[in-house]
């Protein structure tokens, strides 16, 4: 394996949502010239009865099922055997901590990050206290599972492997407005033109603009 490749481990019930995710371009790019490696687990191989069963009826009453806690502890614990240094268990929940950019620099820094894909209306709270080293949202908003909040937190973090990104300026990306051509464009009959400083060839006083529209 190559010394700074860095390993996504992603444990969900639905490994399908992220085979498109895997093609795209830059992230399949990354992982072909082994930069990144991501590989999607089945949780469902952790259970050992006849319906593969991940969830179950809350204790207490109420709607929904909740995922229970042993597939996971499994997964965890397969996927750990044999790890690197330094490794993280992130268990994606609404009920998490939200995602920034503070976040993804310290991901960054790891050899091999676990993701916990949550699903259902919940997980058993065991699996946050005590399986995962820290439990995230993505915002706030609730979504089906974490599958997506996950596929967030791979591209945050891969734009930050030294090598993914073609041009390392482009890591600050959108700190500021951009424009292209055309220098006018009608939109809804009126027209809209670059700001006329952009085309002034003046790289300080640019500059300058740019640090006023961040
Ligand atoms: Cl990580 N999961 C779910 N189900 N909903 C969310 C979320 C995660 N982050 C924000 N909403």
């Amino acid at each position: 394996m190559h010394q700074h490749m860095k390993t996504f481990d992603i444990i969900t019930i639905f490994p399908d949502i992220f085979s498109g995710f895997l093609k795209e371009s830059l992230i399949s790019k990354a992982i072909s010239k082994r930069l990144i490696s991501i590989r999607t687990h089945y949780l469902r191989e952790w259970t050992s009865d006849r319906h593969q069963t991940v969830d179950g009826k809350p204790y207490g009453g109420g709607p929904g099922l909740v995922m229970k806690v042993e597939p996971i502890m499994k997964a965890v614990r397969d996927l750990t055997k044999r790890s690197p240094k330094k490794t993280r268990i992130v268990l994606f929940s609404p009920r998490g901590k939200q995602m920034d950019q503070a976040m993804v620099k310290r991901w960054a820094k790891l050899d091999r990050l676990i993701f916990v894909c949550g699903r259902y209306e919940g997980i058993d709270e065991r699996v946050a206290n005590y399986i995962a080293d820290e439990v995230v949202s993505v915002g706030p908003y609730v979504l089906n599972g974490g599958e997506v909040a996950a596929m967030a937190a791979i591209e945050a973090v891969a734009r930050l492997v030294p090598g993914f990104m073609h041009d390392a300026g482009s890591q600050t990306k959108e700190d500021h407005p951009q424009y292209t051509k055309p220098e006018t464009v009608t939109i809804q009959k009126r027209k809209h033109s670059v700001p006329k400083i952009l085309l002034s060839g003046d790289h300080a006083k640019i500059k300058a603009w740019r640090e006023s529209h961040r």
